[in-house]
């Protein structure tokens, strides 16, 4: 009696139906049915088993169909479960059902099959897609490996390299490439679930062998006495992987299903997995997969608030910035009136758009014909009016209060009512800009990042007066062009370049104090940011802000690197010195000597940093900024920031982000340091309320 609703809920997510005779056979389906996504949890798990087991047992069914309903085939493990105690059904049982049925299974996928829901479909007999679906194993992205005998059954379809390449990047293949590799033994052009059907009965009349993968030797068999081609993988995938365990892990399983005895190569593949999943690693990259999909909720803006149209889109301004943001419109199909003020301005910004997607064709990634489109979706013009009619505004103008006061007072004549107007200011006060308008409901910011056709990040700009339904079209916006947006509150530099700013500020501090640029540097990226802050600087260019007229060279040590022309890479020479052809950069003596001149300037004695007090100074002044950030309202929860940082600013997803980060460290801790700051260093160093309160809870920002 006790078990009575545990089995009605497995018959909620898997249903085991018959499809009729099809030329006289019968073909069972198992319908898998667990909304959003089919993740493999328990009742899945133990739904496919028992629905397998019945089609097995039932004398008059001679196929089966696995299929899936709603939006996707299985996309996975239910990462839920991860780290919890195993119940039910296990991935191998649920596995050895269908590879074990003496009546063909055949899987029949759409949407996307991803990690355990491939390996699912890889211990079936038969594989058939609809052309539009995808396939991957995309663990790597978690910090994990597929442990359901993913890194041995997947090269013996489609071979050692390409299996490695799909597993080390996590990226999915289309269901047309997977059926060129043998991945996918059939497309299925009209309906997916009749042609399955079709198949199966075809695969039971004829009777086809029930092919499992496990006894495919073939595609390994090249790569037995090639040890070069392991040592190359495990090199190239050290190089990319840096702080990261999981890709090299799944060389070390491939080569094992190469030369071990696929039972064998499972057992190891569960024991890398295993270790894996209990990483710090894992759990960041976890916690963050959330993250991401937490930032899209809105708390007081529920998912059914209408939203606007948006089938035309204005932006104003088509340097960089404009001309970036346009493409994130034109690479979805929306028209887009792009306006300048000068005619060879103009111009040259349509040809950097035309330019990078030539450069885009030329990698093979887009055809000619699409890149056509989507010029031709593209209307230049010196006229302002051309976007009275637009749905959305964005300016993209010079970053000045000034300026963008105007073009918001002139849009507000000029576009129709309910268009919304939207600045892509990275610093500026968004609710000053709204009120330059008699709409300020309709206004937003829509903060894209260098390059915006490039970076994944939105940091979407809630004014005080931003109207739901604005909001709503913002964050669904977010998602139709591919980025990931987060909702921010107006404060200067919003989140990302708030905090962008405390570490710089440490940086800065730090070397006045007797380390070098390269020190801090170096320790940041040690830690997995791509890059540090001061050859952050130079990649930017040290002259973004500096005023030459009022350069300040005796005090200001950035000022004084422009005054000799050292102006980042753009001129060979910033902080560093780089090789005008490579890019490389080296330390310059000549940058050493002006760093201790300003030290002994800033009146402090020169002593030597450590490595732990370069990194704890950048990281904590980060993470009191992010408190206050939460403190206030800005971000709508920590774990926003973490997905602003991961997303923008390069942050190492295994770390989590730099709250989660925080957490894993101990609040008391940073506290503890940070109250040792301030005695030193005064007022900056004031630990938040926030962080001080989690801290004397024994809570976390986080968990
Ligand atoms: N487990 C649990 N929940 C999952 C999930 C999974 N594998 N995949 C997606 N979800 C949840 C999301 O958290 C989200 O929940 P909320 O609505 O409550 O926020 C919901 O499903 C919808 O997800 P998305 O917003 O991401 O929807 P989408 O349509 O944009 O994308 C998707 C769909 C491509 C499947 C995407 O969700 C995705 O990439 N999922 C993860 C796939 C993955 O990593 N699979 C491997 C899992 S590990 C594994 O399988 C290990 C093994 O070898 C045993």
């Amino acid at each position: 009696m006790g078990n009575e609703p545990e089995a009605r809920h497995v018959d909620d997510a898997v249903k085991l139906e018959t499809s009729g005779a099809q030329a006289g056979i019968r073909v069972s389906i198992v319908r898998i049915d667990s909304p959003p996504v089919n993740a493999l949890g328990r009742a899945v798990r133990d739904g496919i088993v028992a629905a397998v087991k019945r089609a097995r047992d039932d004398r008059d069914t001679q196929a089966i169909v696995l299929i899936c309903a709603g939006r996707t085939f299985i996309a996975g493990a239910d990462i839920r479960e991860f780290g919890k105690p195993a119940q039910g059904a296990t991935l191998p049982e649920v596995e050895a059902a269908l590879e074990d049925s003496e009546k063909p299974v055949i899987a029949a996928i759409h949407g996307t099959a991803l990690g355990g829901g491939l390996e699912v479909a890889l211990a079936c007999h038969y594989r058939v897609a609809v052309a539009a679906a995808r396939l991957g194993l995309p663990e790597v992205k978690l910090g994990i490996l597929p442990g359901a005998g993913g890194t041995q059954r997947l090269p013996r379809v489609v071979g050692v390299e390409k299996a490695l390449e799909m597993m080390t990047s996590g990226e999915p293949i289309s269901a047309t490439e997977a059926h060129a590799q043998g991945l996918v033994d059939e497309l299925v052009s009209g309906e997916l679930e009749a042609g399955a059907v079709a198949f199966a009965a075809r695969a039971a009349s004829e009777r086809w062998p029930l092919k499992k993968v496990r006894d495919q030797n073939g595609k390994l068999v090249a790569a037995k006495d090639q040890a070069e081609l392991f040592l190359s993988w495990r090199k190239s995938v050290g190089k990319k992987s840096r702080g990261q365990p999981a890709p090299l892990q799944i060389v070390e399983c491939v080569e094992a299903a190469v030369h071990m005895p696929f039972e064998e190569g499972l057992r190891f593949e569960r024991r890398a997995f295993t270790e894996l999943l209990a990483s710090p690693e894992s759990k960041a990259q976890r916690y963050y997969f959330f993250a991401e999909r937490e930032a899209t909720k809105v708390a007081d803006v529920p998912s059914d608030t209408p939203r606007r149209k948006l089938a035309k889109v204005g932006v104003i301004g088509a340097g960089t910035m404009g001309g970036g943001i346009a493409m994130n419109f034109l690479n979805a199909g929306t028209p887009v009136v792009i306006v300048e003020q000068k005619q060879d301005a103009l111009e040259r910004g349509v040809s950097v758009i035309r330019k990078n997607y030539e450069r885009t064709a030329s990698k093979g990634k887009l055809t000619q014909a699409e890149l056509e489109k989507r010029m031709a979706l593209l209307t230049p013009t010196l006229a302002l009016e051309a976007v009275a009619d637009c749905d959305l505004v964005i300016e993209a103008v010079f970053e000045s209060m000034a300026i963008k006061r105007e073009v918001f007072g002139t849009l507000d004549q000029l576009c129709k009512p309910g268009a919304i107007l939207a600045t892509n200011t990275s610093y500026l006060d968004v609710n000053e800009l709204a009120a330059c308008t008699k709409r300020p409901a309709d206004v937003i910011g829509l903060h894209f990042f260098s390059p915006a056709n490039v970076m994944k990040l939105l940091e979407i700009v809630r004014g005080s007066a931003t109207a739901k339904d604005v909001i709503a079209t913002a964050m669904a916006l977010g998602k139709t062009i591919g980025k990931n947006a987060v909702l921010v509150g107006v404060c200067r530099g919003f989140v990302g370049n708030r905090i962008l700013a405390a570490r710089r500020d440490q940086a800065q501090q730090l070397i006045s104090e007797g380390a070098m640029p390269w020190d801090v540097d170096r320790v940041l990226e040690d830690f997995g940011m791509p890059m540090g802050p001061f050859a952050m600087g130079d990649l930017a260019g040290l002259d973004i802000g500096w005023d030459a007229q009022n350069s300040k060279g005796e005090s200001v040590l950035r000022d004084k690197l422009c005054e000799l022309g050292r102006r980042g890479q753009k001129t060979s020479a910033g902080y560093y010195t780089y090789d005008p052809k490579t890019r490389e950069r080296s330390i310059d003596p000549v940058v050493e000597q002006l760093v201790r001149d300003f030290a002994k300037k800033s009146g402090q004695a020169e002593r030597a940093v450590t490595d732990q007090e370069i990194l704890e100074r950048c990281l904590y002044a980060m993470v009191n900024e992010g408190a206050k950030i939460v403190e206030e309202g800005i971000a709508q929860r920590a774990s926003d920031i973490d997905v602003v940082w991961v997303n923008g600013y390069g942050w190492p997803v295994y770390r989590g982000g730099p709250m989660f980060w925080a957490d894993s460290v101990g609040l008391p801790k940073i506290v503890a340091s940070i109250e040792g700051y301030e005695k030193q260093y005064g007022a900056a160093w004031k630990p938040a309320a926030l962080l001080k309160k989690l801290a004397a809870e024994g809570k976390s920002f986080t968990r």
